[in-house]
C-alpha cells in the first residue's frame, strides 16, 4: 500500500480527480469504479472543473458504482443513482448509458448481481476503483463479518453504518437497511485502486486497514493483498497510525 498524506481534503481531491483524468486521457475508454458519499465530491469537483475547462473528455469512459440502497426509489435524492447525477455525471460530458448500478429494487437479486458483475467482466475490468471508507472500516457496503464476500450480493447494514447515513434520510423515507454492494473479491479485481479517507472519525478505521491483520470484521484490511493501491488520508485520518 502506499501512502500518501495530504494537508486537506481539497488537496487530496485535486490529487485524486487528476487520478481519473489522466487515466482518461491515456485511455478515453476507461473503465472507472466510483464510490458515493462525502468523502469523493472534491475529487469529482476536480473531474468537472477540468472537463469544464475543455482539459479532458470523459466521453469515451464507462463508470461502474459500488453500490446502491434497496426499497429506495431511482429517483428519490438519496439514491446513488441520484447522488452521481447531481455530484458528477450532470456536469461532465460521460455518456448516461455508460454509468452502469446494481438496481437495489430489482426482485431478483441474485440475477442482477450476475448481470452487474457479468457486465464487469465484458468490457475487460475496472481500470481505477475509487473508495471511501466507513467507520466500521467497510468498503462498498461490505460490512464487517465473519468471512470476505467475493461477487456482487445483497448486504443487511450495521447500526453503525445506518446512523451514519440516516442524516441523509427523514422520517417519511427512513434510511433503507439493505444494499447491493460490489464484493470485496470484485473490488480486488479492479487493476488500480485509490482509497481515500478524511476526518478523525476515520482514523480508527485506517489503522485497523493498514496496521491490523486482513480480517473480515475489518473488510478494507483486505485491501493488504492489492498489488497497486493508494492510500489518501488528512492528518486527522492518519492522526493513529504508528
Ligand atoms: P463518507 O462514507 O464518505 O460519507 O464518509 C464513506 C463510506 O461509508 O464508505
Amino acid at each position: 500500500m502506499k501512502i500518501i498524506k495530504l494537508p486537506s481534503e481539497i488537496e487530496i481531491g485535486q490529487a485524486v480527480g487528476d487520478m481519473f483524468c489522466a487515466l482518461a486521457q491515456q485511455n478515453p475508454q476507461a473503465v472507472f469504479g466510483l464510490a458515493t458519499g462525502a468523502t469523493p465530491i472534491p475529487t469529482y469537483q476536480r473531474m468537472i472543473a477540468r472537463c469544464k475547462a475543455g482539459e479532458v473528455s470523459f466521453a469515451g469512459v464507462t463508470t461502474f458504482n459500488l453500490d446502491e440502497y434497496c426499497n429506495l426509489p431511482e429517483a428519490h435524492p438519496q439514491s446513488y443513482r441520484s447522488f452521481m447525477r447531481a455530484q458528477l455525471f450532470g456536469q461532465i460530458d460521460i455518456l448516461p448509458q455508460n454509468t452502469h448500478f446494481l438496481d437495489g429494487n430489482a426482485s431478483d437479486e441474485l440475477a442482477e448481481c450476475q448481470r452487474f458483475d457479468a457486465l464487469v467482466e465484458q468490457v475487460g475490468g475496472i481500470d481505477l476503483q475509487l473508495l471511501g471508507i466507513g467507520r466500521n472500516g467497510h468498503i462498498g457496503f461490505n460490512e464487517p463479518d465473519d468471512t470476505f464476500t467475493d461477487g456482487s450480493f445483497k448486504v443487511e447494514l450495521t447500526p453503525s453504518t445506518i446512523a451514519a447515513n440516516s442524516v441523509y434520510f427523514t422520517e417519511d423515507v427512513p434510511m433503507p437497511t439493505h444494499a447491493m454492494t460490489m464484493g470485496v473479491g470484485s473490488i480486488l479485481r479492479a487493476k488500480e485502486i485509490v482509497l481515500i479517507a478524511t476526518g478523525s472519525a476515520k482514523a480508527e478505521a485506517i489503522k485497523a486497514m493498514i496496521e491490523g491483520p486482513v480480517d473480515p470484521q475489518s473488510p478494507a484490511s483486505a485491501l493488504q493483498k492489492h498489488k497497486n493501491v493508494t492510500i489518501y488520508l488528512d492528518p486527522a485520518a492518519a492522526s493513529l497510525l504508528e
